[in-house]
Parts: C-alpha cells; sequence; structure tokens
C-alpha cells in the first residue's frame, strides 16, 4: 500500500525539495493515485499513512496550498496537531474536512452509473454508431464512432446534465439551475431544465459560438456572458447563483456529471464488447472520466485514451507532473476544449486513463474535414480531436495495443462528442 509513497518522494517530481514538501507531495499524490473502492478502507489507509508519516517526521512543516481553476485547495494539512486531528476524523470515518474528502475521493460507481442510465434513456437517444471504409484504411485500424454529434441537443452533455437535473428533489431544484458552460453543457442543462419546468441561467464566455448561444436561448435558457476565462466564469457564476438562489449543475466536477456522461461508453461496449481501446476528447475531464468508468465497467482491459489540443494541454502536463495543472484560457478552436480539469475528474484520470494525445489545431481542422467529406456526417472541432491522433501516420502502432486474438487490426472506438457548428461561414456566404 505504501510502496508508492516512497518511491514518489524519491521520484523526479520531488527531486531537491525539502523532505516535509517531498512528502506532503507524496501524500496528496497518494491519495489521489489510490482510489480504494471502500470508504472506510480509504479512511483507515488516510489515517495509517498520516500516523507514517508522523512517526518518521518531527518536523513541523507548513500546510500548503495549491490552486486548481481559480481555488485554492488545502494539500493535506501537515502540521502536527492538524495531522493528529486528521487522523482522528479519518478512523472514525466522519465529519471529514472539505481537503480531506478529496484526498480520498469515491469516484461514482458503477450502480451510480446503472441508475443514471435508467434514468435518462427514456429521454435521450442511444445514439448511433458507424464505420468507415476509407478511415480504415488511412489508419490500419477498424474504427467505429460513436456519434453523440446526433444525440438530443447535439452534444453528449444532455447525458449528463439530464441525469443531474432529473435526480434533483423538488427543494434542490425549485430556484432553477445555474451554470458555466462553453456551450454544449448550457444547451444540455437548459433543455433538462425545461423538462423540469424550471428557469436556468447559463454563464458563458463572450467568445462562444452564436450557434451555441441560440440554442441555449432556443432551450429557454437565461445567457449571462463573461471574460472568456476560468475565473471569470467562476466568479460570474458565484454572483449568478447569490442573485437567484439556483442550484449549481458543474459542467464536470459534480459525480452526477459524471456518472451520466459514462453512459456513452457504456452503451458503445455494450453494442460492441471486443473493443480495443476507447478514445474520447478530454476538456474539464467529464466524459473522459465518465469513458473510463462506463467502459472499463464493462470490459476491465479496455484501454481508454484522452484527446486534447496542444494549445489546451492541461490534462497532459497534469498527467504527466501528477500534479493538477491550470490552464485559465485557451484559443484553441476546438472551442468546447478550454476548460481545464478539476479534482474529481484528476482522480479518475490518474488511476484509470491510459494516455493523453496531443493535437495542433492543423490537425484538429482536417480532421473535421475528413469526417465531413468522407462519412458525411457534421461534428463540431471538439470532436475531431478525438480522431485527428490516430490519422497521424505511426500512432496507431505507438498504442502498444495487445495483438487481437482473431488476428485483426485493433478495433478503435472514437467518441464524437458533439456536432454544433457555426455554420455562418460555410459556401452559402
Ligand atoms: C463537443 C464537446 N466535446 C468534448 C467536450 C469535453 O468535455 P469535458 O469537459 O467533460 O471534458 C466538450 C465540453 O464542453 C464538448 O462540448
Amino acid at each position: 500500500m505504501f510502496g508508492p509513497v516512497r518511491s514518489y518522494t524519491e521520484g523526479s517530481e520531488t527531486q531537491g525539495r525539502p523532505k516535509v514538501e517531498a512528502a506532503q507531495l507524496a501524500a496528496f499524490s497518494h491519495f489521489h493515485c489510490f482510489l480504494p473502492p471502500r470508504e472506510e478502507t480509504a479512511a483507515q489507509a488516510l489515517a495509517n499513512l498520516v500516523e507514517r508519516w508522523l512517526q518518521r517526521n518531527r518536523a513541523s512543516p507548513t500546510v500548503k496550498y495549491q490552486t486548481f481553476n481559480g481555488q485554492s485547495v488545502p494539500v493535506p494539512s501537515l502540521s502536527e496537531q492538524g495531522l493528529h486531528s486528521y487522523a482522528a476524523r479519518a478512523r472514525r470515518g466522519h465529519g471529514l474536512s472539505p481537503s480531506t474528502e478529496s484526498a480520498i475521493y469515491q469516484p461514482p460507481r458503477w450502480e451510480a452509473i446503472l441508475a443514471a442510465h435508467a434514468r435518462i434513456s427514456p429521454r435521450i437517444h442511444r445514439t448511433p454508431i458507424l464505420t468507415s471504409a476509407s478511415l480504415n484504411a488511412m489508419t490500419g485500424a477498424q474504427l467505429f464512432f460513436k456519434c453523440e454529434n446526433l444525440q438530443k441537443t447535439g452534444s453528449f452533455k444532455i447525458r449528463g446534465a439530464s441525469n443531474a437535473i432529473l435526480s434533483m428533489t423538488e427543494k434542490e431544484v425549485a430556484k432553477g439551475i445555474v451554470t458555466h458552460s462553453s456551450g454544449n453543457h448550457g444547451a444540455a442543462v437548459a433543455c433538462a431544465a425545461a423538462w423540469r419546468r424550471v428557469p436556468a441561467w447559463i454563464v458563458m464566455p463572450q467568445n462562444a459560438p452564436a450557434v451555441k448561444v441560440n440554442a441555449i436561448e432556443g432551450y429557454g435558457g437565461k445567457v449571462v456572458f463573461c471574460e472568456p476565462s476560468v475565473t471569470a466564469r467562476k466568479a460570474t457564476c458565484d454572483r449568478v447563483q447569490a442573485e437567484t438562489g439556483a442550484h449549481l449543475v458543474h459542467p464536470y466536477d459534480d459525480d452526477r456529471i459524471i456518472a451520466g456522461q459514462a453512459t456513452a461508453a457504456k452503451e458503445f461496449l455494450e453494442d460492441l464488447g471486443d473493443l480495443d481501446a476507447v478514445f474520447a476528447p478530454v476538456s474539464g475531464g467529464g466524459l473522459l472520466s465518465g469513458t473510463c468508468l462506463g467502459a472499463k465497467g464493462i470490459r476491465a482491459n479496455v484501454r481508454v485514451f484522452g484527446c486534447e489540443p496542444e494549445r489546451a494541454d492541461d490534462a497532459y502536463r497534469s498527467l504527466t507532473t501528477g500534479t493538477l495543472q491550470s490552464q485559465d484560457s485557451s484559443d484553441t478552436i476546438a472551442d468546447g476544449l478550454r476548460a481545464s480539469l478539476a479534482p474529481r475528474t484528476f482522480a479518475i484520470l490518474r488511476r484509470h486513463v491510459d494516455r493523453i494525445l496531443l493535437v495542433s489545431e492543423e490537425e484538429i481542422i482536417s480532421a473535421a474535414r475528413l469526417v465531413w467529406e468522407r462519412m458525411k456526417i457534421i461534428i463540431e472541432p471538439s470532436s475531431a480531436v478525438a480522431i485527428a491522433p490516430l490519422l497521424k501516420p505511426g500512432v496507431v502502432a505507438s498504442l502498444n495495443l495487445p495483438r487481437r486474438a482473431d488476428g485483426g487490426a485493433p478495433k478503435l472506438g472514437v467518441i464524437f462528442s458533439g456536432g454544433n457548428v457555426d455554420l455562418s461561414s460555410l459556401l452559402w456566404n
């Protein structure tokens, strides 16, 4: 259980750091690395870890804070007094502080994903899975595309939003819903709020595509614009929430959202049980962490790859450094992928995702164009990010996927996450 902590404190990330700080990082990393199946196990592990640390280090270290998405989050308190009460509370298994909650975070269980699927299925589409002989020939793989671009509201986002909003009590929805979104989550929230007949306030960056603003307003959502940064989104959302009393449905740092997004991969693996790997775009990580849980819940050894624009590469940096990296803004053409991971999604991805693959802006554009031309379906740039890495020469081979028992080319599932594109600059103009 404690092996990885030791290796982390000796690892390159902590070289040259004071021992206390190395131990803090080790503890923090450890908590995110290990997500024991039962909360009691987690609490016990935490208590044990803290006590061992105390036995070894008699120095009085300082409490450290890290900034995640504009929020200051304490790294588990390592003042001796704090640690003792932390350990005691953890051992009793209740009354955990917010920092402890994130330290022993439990991702949604399989039952929560099943419940989400049962809850939302009557309202949403079971989206089709398409294939393309020409894309197979170009990549040397057997490709399957889960078409969430053909989903209600034009993206997978309705899965998480409807799961959250349909599971809320009358009291919770009474004053409406508030969220922040680059567009697709906003449309999904506005749509699901309309099903519950309650108002929805959607905080959007000023540079969101007009088609997404119009869609939200079409569902009856009230759009509130803000500066295009994660910090401004959060501050504006907080203000609207304070003014209206509306319930926040976060676009990804929310278990109800993650469980809902997991249903896309669940359907994918239910329909194609022998997929070797699944590819999904990543921004805040709700879709990708849900994809890990939904796909691996059905086929434990399926590989899951996240795909991300080079210009918004915080997930790649977070997973390679082992520390959650923030990214306040990005100008990538993939407008749905400008946010950054949150504690929940980071914790799930650290455990389950195989790798993050990066793509350039040119690669995103040419992948989108190829899909439009060959497959005759509209995908938005954020969706194209999931197929773009596979079109690069040698990438499929470099994934080191196990040889298939049937000797065939690898079967790869790609989630086309959305199809909401601003068509105003196309040929009819
Ligand atoms: C079309 C599309 N794909 C992917 C994503 C990324 O989803 P997540 O923020 O859950 O990583 C988004 C997010 O807005 C999106 O709109």
